[in-house]
């Protein structure tokens, strides 16, 4: 296994033009499996409010949610940076929950880093917890926890909004910033403006990264898969067999067999 990685890491591979791979994982079997694939960053997203919790938004997640599942991930990785998100309503009230908020996630959780949505209207929240010590990305584009600000989960094209949103958060202090949901020229435009690494999820391939929720990219859910997603396995499909085999042989008396009896 290589060194860990940290932010510098990050800005080395930005500037060599080697791409950064960013999943989500919201628990420790999941984190473990991530990590030992390599994976750059590990992503505790508030997309747990989907996947995990069900719900059908990102809204309804808490901060002492988040930490849970921040601890479980962090307990598992051994080389990816580990980014927790901030949930809605915990940067957005004052500087000080935010910085309070930020620093649970890092010394509760364990995270090297947070992540919160927003752009210019943020930059201030940015700069108080870069400010305290702890590492933020931004995230920009369609942010999901604005859902009912945007009229929905809609592509965000504003290319002068969007630039001056990139900007500033790096001029604040992110040392990351995710791309979503945006076309992919002026995202391409954004990367190369900008010395900070650009990560990417529905916003094309000139980003520095890319991102995806696990979940999404394994085919463990019957949600509606986003154009922007490649999956590259069915779980579900072989779990749902997994279960209806084994349903119908304790029915039949295939299982326990010998071998599994004392
Ligand atoms: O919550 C999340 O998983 C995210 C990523 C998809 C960027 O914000």
């Amino acid at each position: 296994m290589t060194s860990p990685i940290t932010i510098p890491t990050l800005f080395k591979m930005k500037e060599k033009g080697e791409k950064i791979t960013n999943l989500t994982a919201y628990d420790y079997p999941f984190a473990r499996l991530v990590d030992e694939c390599g994976i750059h960053m590990i992503l505790i997203g508030d997309s747990l409010g989907n996947v995990v919790q069900g719900h059908s938004s990102t809204l309804p997640v808490t901060m002492d949610e988040m930490v849970y599942h921040t601890k479980m991930v962090s307990r598992a990785v051994q080389h990816a940076l580990v980014i927790a998100d901030m949930p809605f309503m915990s940067y957005q009230i004052s500087i000080s929950d935010a910085i309070a908020n930020a620093g649970r996630l890092v010394k509760e959780g364990g995270a090297a880093a947070v992540k919160l949505e927003g752009g210019a209207s943020v930059s201030a929240v940015i700069r108080a917890i870069t400010g305290a010590g702890i590492s933020v990305q931004a995230h920009i584009g369609l942010t999901p926890q604005s859902v009912h600000q945007m009229g929905g989960y809609r592509v965000q094209r504003d290319e002068e909004r969007l630039l001056a949103d990139a900007l500033e958060v790096e001029a604040a202090g992110a040392f990351s910033v995710v791309l979503e949901g945006i076309p992919s020229d002026i995202a391409a435009l954004i990367t190369q403006k900008l010395k900070i690494p650009t990560i990417g999820i529905g916003a094309g391939p000139s980003c520095d990264g890319q991102v995806l929720v696990i979940h999404d990219l394994l085919g463990m859910t019957d949600r509606h898969i986003p154009k922007f997603v490649k999956q590259y396995a069915r779980l579900l499909d072989q779990a749902r067999t997994a279960v209806q085999t084994y349903a119908a042989d304790v029915q039949c008396g295939n299982f326990p067999g010998k071998e599994h009896c004392y």
